[in-house]
């Protein structure tokens, strides 16, 4: 496997060449909860580390160990000694002598880095300011639940080129699909992401399966009144939905916040699979959890 011999889930690539398989383990243990998996990391521990707040993360991972037979540690970040100066390569050696993985979250990935360079353990991804793999591994989940396959579907993504557009380009790309971003100027996702660039976002969601919505200001953001009023013309409305394709999803990784980035009605409306993505989460990272640890 790339990205180190300890398995570490910290971009995505990493798992590219078992997604298939990962997903259709998803998939199993999804449909044979609790059951399948069950007992799969009976006697071992993974801290769960949040320096920064998480509802959907932090409780599928609880839940998700907790199936799979392991004890998960949660630890606040401001709980821990970091917050008296003690090292994050010091936490992540530490961590090591008791815990079998490390999945951290974060406002630097700089961080995250300290912490893979110091840690014996494998270490996933929970969210930084430029990646969100395994909200990327639920969103695959759920677009082959409702497209059958992966290859060749257009997802628009519509809003700020943030951490959720990167890890949908990067990892959604190279599992097949055609990602599209649509983000006003100065906050476009790099050219060479994995995903066309279309600035018009009726142009970007024309014939696409699925439009994709995320907060206008993320958590590594700065709160600033210029980026709301430069995404306003990215709200996902059901004008625009209606520009896509007949068959077109909504997906969000929430937390949302009906009225900015996306409306009430497209939010809750009938092509929403926003709840269905929020629990494949959990089904997607206990996948995740076994080819790491299993
Ligand atoms: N989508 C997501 O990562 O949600 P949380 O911030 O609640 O974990
Ligand atoms: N882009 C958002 C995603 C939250 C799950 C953020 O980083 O805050």
């Amino acid at each position: 496997m790339a990205g180190g011999e300890r398995g570490d889930f910290i971009t995505g690539e990493e798992v590219l060449d078992r997604l298939d398989g990962l997903l259709d383990r998803a998939a199993e243990m999804k449909a044979g909860r609790p059951g399948v998996g069950a007992g799969v990391l009976t006697g071992r521990s993974v801290a769960l580390v949040f320096e920064q707040p998480s509802t959907r993360t932090r409780v599928s991972l609880e839940v998700g160990v907790s199936e799979l037979g392991g004890t998960p540690i949660v630890l606040p970040g401001d709980e821990l000694q970091l917050t008296r100066g003690e090292s994050i390569g010091d936490l992540g050696r530490v961590l090591s002598r008791y815990v079998d993985a490390i999945a951290f979250r974060s406002g630097s990935d700089d961080r995250l880095a300290e912490l893979v360079a110091a840690a014996e353990v494998p270490v996933v991804n929970a969210l930084t300011p430029r990646h969100h793999p395994c909200q990327t591994l639920a969103d695959l989940l759920t677009l082959r639940e409702r497209f059958g396959e992966l290859d060749g579907l257009r997802v628009a993504f519509v809003g700020d080129g943030n951490n959720v557009a990167r890890s949908l380009a990067r990892l959604g790309g190279a599992a097949g699909l055609d990602v599209v971003v649509s983000s006003p100027p100065g906050f476009e996702l790099e050219a060479d992401a994995g995903a066309e660039l279309v600035a018009d976002p009726h142009e970007a969601v024309a014939g696409a399966d699925a439009i994709y919505a995320d907060v206008w200001l993320s958590m590594a953001d700065e709160d600033a009144a210029a980026k709301r009023d430069a995404l306003a013309p990215y709200r996902v409305d059901a004008d625009l939905l209606a520009a896509a394709s007949d068959r077109a999803i909504v997906l969000h990784c929430l937390p949302a916040h009906p009225g900015e980035e996306i409306t009430a009605d497209v939010l809750y409306g009938p092509r929403s699979l926003v709840f269905d993505q929020a629990e494949n989460r959990l089904h997607a990272q206990k996948a995740l959890l076994e080819l790491l640890l299993g």
